[in-house]
């Protein structure tokens, strides 16, 4: 197990470049099971779910190489091979059903799993693929799914799922027909894999509206593609900065799909300005508390930045409250931080943060991706040192928090 130490007080200054999006990435990846010849994604993380996607995508035929963060991936010959035992590393694993199913007519794949930050069902999944031609069959380890060809028909969404809407577009790109689909998820990744899918030649409208309309057809073969930046990897670190305070320019920042996240870094109190391509970012004082937010699907406040915001909520001078609205168990992160002299009540789906005198370092322990982050985060404003455990969750989206925080001045280490 590897972990961080990272010792508080220090405000950060420096400049830092954004990585390439996990959330898009990855069904992207599975996009291009579609793509029978060479993908050349630029901009891609190395992250770990990443190299757990592309090791289901090796054990199908595919064949990859990577240029620095430029990947080459030949999918031209490949067969429809189980992946069973890693799938549970990943929720992005349910994000093969569409692809393989649209390639191959057959998938077989572990249950997903990913961070247990509530049940994550995929009922809805199975219901969209079903509608669209697939039989299920359950087993105690995996799930099996068959078709002879997947048609095009009207789906009604009773939540704007993002898993669900991408596997709709990767199954409909392929399918017989056109399909359409009411209450489709808005998230910028979903975007991303519109215009993705559209570069390969799929008949796309309606992205980023909740209404889509997808022609399945033919593909093109070979392609290049330059992927988005991470929204919620700006997001840490904008937070990272409010709460270790400092002054720090942010380049290449996604800020198109970050309206909510910016309006809530300006109420905690940083000051931002946009000059070119960077941002600026100062903040000169504590965080300011705010007295109620919660999350939502998109354009609201991304649920994978309410633990970073509920760590700089901990820093304020007054009472807050957050509540979560898409997972019912993201509190994973309050008993972490009461190690560090948090002062948290958890009612339900919301958190009341209560103001302390001065937050300090502990041992504590990365629960899920972002929580654990935030948990890095808290370290930064804390008297003393703080150890983070269990790093490797924090690896499965972020390509190199120490180096980023460390480039910034952080007093920060990385330790197998
Ligand atoms: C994606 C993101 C994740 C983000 C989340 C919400 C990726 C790899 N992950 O996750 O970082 O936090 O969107 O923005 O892109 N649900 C069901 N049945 C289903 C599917 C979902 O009940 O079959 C429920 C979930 O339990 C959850 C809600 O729908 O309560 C939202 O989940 P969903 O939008 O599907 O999130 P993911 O795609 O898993």
């Amino acid at each position: 197990m590897s972990r961080i130490e990272v010792e508080g007080m220090h405000r950060l200054q420096g400049e830092l470049t954004i990585q390439g999006s996990k959330n898009a990435v990855l069904p992207i990846l599975s996009a291009c099971v579609l793509n029978e010849g060479e993908t050349i994604l630029h901009g891609c993380p190395k992250i770990q779910d990443v190299f757990s996607m592309l090791e289901a995508l090796s054990l199908a035929g595919a064949k990859y190489h990577w240029e620095d963060h430029t990947l080459i991936l030949d999918t031209s010959v490949m067969y429809p091979a189980p992946f069973i035992e890693k799938a549970g590393s990943m929720r992005s694993s349910v994000m093969l059903l569409g692809s393989f199913l649209a390639r191959f007519g057959k998938a077989t794949i572990g249950y997903p799993g990913g961070c247990c930050i509530g049940k994550r069902p995929i009922d809805l999944h199975e219901q969209v693929l079903t509608a669209m031609g697939a039989s299920f069959f359950e087993n105690e380890k995996y799930l099996e799914a068959e078709c002879k060809q997947l048609s095009g028909c009207e789906l009604y969404l009773p939540y704007p799922s993002v898993g669900v809407t991408e596997n709709i577009l990767l199954a409909a790109s392929k399918a017989a027909g056109l399909t359409r689909v009411f209450g489709a998820a808005r998230e910028p990744e979903i975007m991303e894999l519109c215009k993705f899918l559209s570069v390969m030649g799929v008949a796309i409208s309606g992205a980023g509206m909740g209404k889509l309309q997808i022609q399945g057809g033919k593909f093109k073969k070979n392609i290049e593609y330059t992927l988005c930046k991470d929204r919620i990897v700006a997001g840490t670190y904008l937070m990272a900065v409010v709460i270790a305070g400092g002054e720090v320019y942010f380049r290449e920042m996604p800020l198109e799909h970050m309206k909510s996240t910016m309006k809530v870094i300006g109420m905690l109190g940083a000051h931002c300005k946009k000059e070119g391509n960077r941002l600026q970012v100062l903040m000169k004082e504590k965080p300011k508390s705010i007295s109620y937010l919660c999350t939502a699907p998109y354009p609201g406040f991304p649920t994978d930045l309410q633990s970073p915001l509920l760590t700089a909520l901990c820093f304020g001078e007054r009472k807050s409250c957050v509540e979560e609205q898409i997972f019912e168990n993201r509190f994973l992160i309050v008993k972490e931080l009461e190690k560090m002299g948090a002062n948290i009540k958890i009612d339900d789906r919301k958190v009341m943060i209560h103001p302390v005198n001065g937050m300090y370092g502990a041992n504590v322990t990365a629960q899920d991706l972002r929580g654990g982050a935030a948990l890095v985060l808290a370290g930064l404003g804390a008297e003393g040192v703080t150890l983070v455990e269990n790093l490797e969750v924090i690896e499965r989206g972020y390509e190199d928090i120490t180096k980023d925080l460390h480039a910034l001045g952080a007093n920060i280490r990385r330790f197998s």
